[in-house]
């Protein structure tokens, strides 16, 4: 696990910038304690599974370079998705994910072999889950919400990431926007989950740690949770603010059906 990696900024159109900033949004930001929620869907990476956990094989791959070309790639690969929806040249997650890889390793010029590609792409199918994931899911099963997997991801990754985390047998549904083959942010994205299970949009919560994907939702008009993983991390400046501000999936039982 790298010391570093909360300090970079997950900002869709940006390269590995870092910043801190001194007066982090409080819990107080958050509204009154939501009533009606009965499905939860979340945001894969960077949300259930550590996307930074690839530092330690990018570290023993190349010395000293671990940090920068884990937060590079992970900052390419979300920009690479974001322009290929505007572009309107969609190409799977698993495409721009390796993409994001190549050219990273090359703007570090690293010697980025077949053999090193390969070993850390497959590393994306066994991420590391966070460890309030699978106590927390089970916890929102137990308490009689469904919850699902909403992610730019195509559906082997998911399936395969969410098997190596013990939580596939968890989750009602592994919703990816391979079916309409666009990014999010896009709105209709969103609208993906009423179509997989049903019933009313007041209903649904959105659940990421991707303070840029919870705008997302929150604009589409779904109630949204950010899990703010570091307390440093400022929401973006994108209009649509959290409706509610957790710091792990275990905090949400008590929100949503306590
Ligand atoms: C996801 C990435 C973008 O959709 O976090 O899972």
């Amino acid at each position: 696990m790298m010391t570093t990696r909360r300090e970079f900024v997950k900002v869709v159109g940006g390269a590995a910038a870092a910043a801190r900033i001194a007066s982090p949004l409080g819990l107080g930001a958050q509204s009154a304690r939501p009533t009606g929620i009965t499905t939860l869907a979340f945001d894969a990476y960077g949300t259930l599974f550590d996307v930074y956990s690839v530092g330690a094989l990018s570290e023993e791959l190349f010395p000293g370079q671990g940090a920068p070309l884990t937060q590079l790639w992970r900052a390419k690969q979300l920009q690479y998705s974001t322009l290929r929806s505007l572009m309107g040249r969609h190409a799977t997650f698993w495409q721009v994910t390796e993409d994001g890889l190549v050219y990273a390793a090359k703007s570090l010029g690293l010697d980025l072999t077949t053999a090193k590609r390969q070993r850390l792409m497959d590393a994306y199918l066994t991420l590391t889950a966070f460890p309030d994931v699978k106590p927390g899911l089970e916890a929102l099963k137990q308490a009689g919400l469904r919850v699902a997997i909403m992610s730019n991801g195509e559906p082997k990754m998911l399936q395969a990431a969410a098997a190596s985390a013990g939580i596939d047998t968890i989750l009602d549904d592994i919703i990816s926007i391979e079916d309409i083959k666009v990014f999010k942010p896009k709105p209709e994205v969103y609208g993906l989950i009423q179509k997989h299970l049903p019933g009313p949009q007041s209903g649904i919560g959105f659940v990421s740690s991707n303070s840029w994907d919870i705008a997302g939702a929150g604009s589409a008009g779904l109630t949204t949770f950010w899990i703010q993983r570091n307390a440093a991390e400022p929401q973006e400046e994108l209009g649509f603010p959290a409706a509610h501000i957790i710091r792990a999936v275990t905090d949400l039982p008590a929100l949503v059906a306590g």
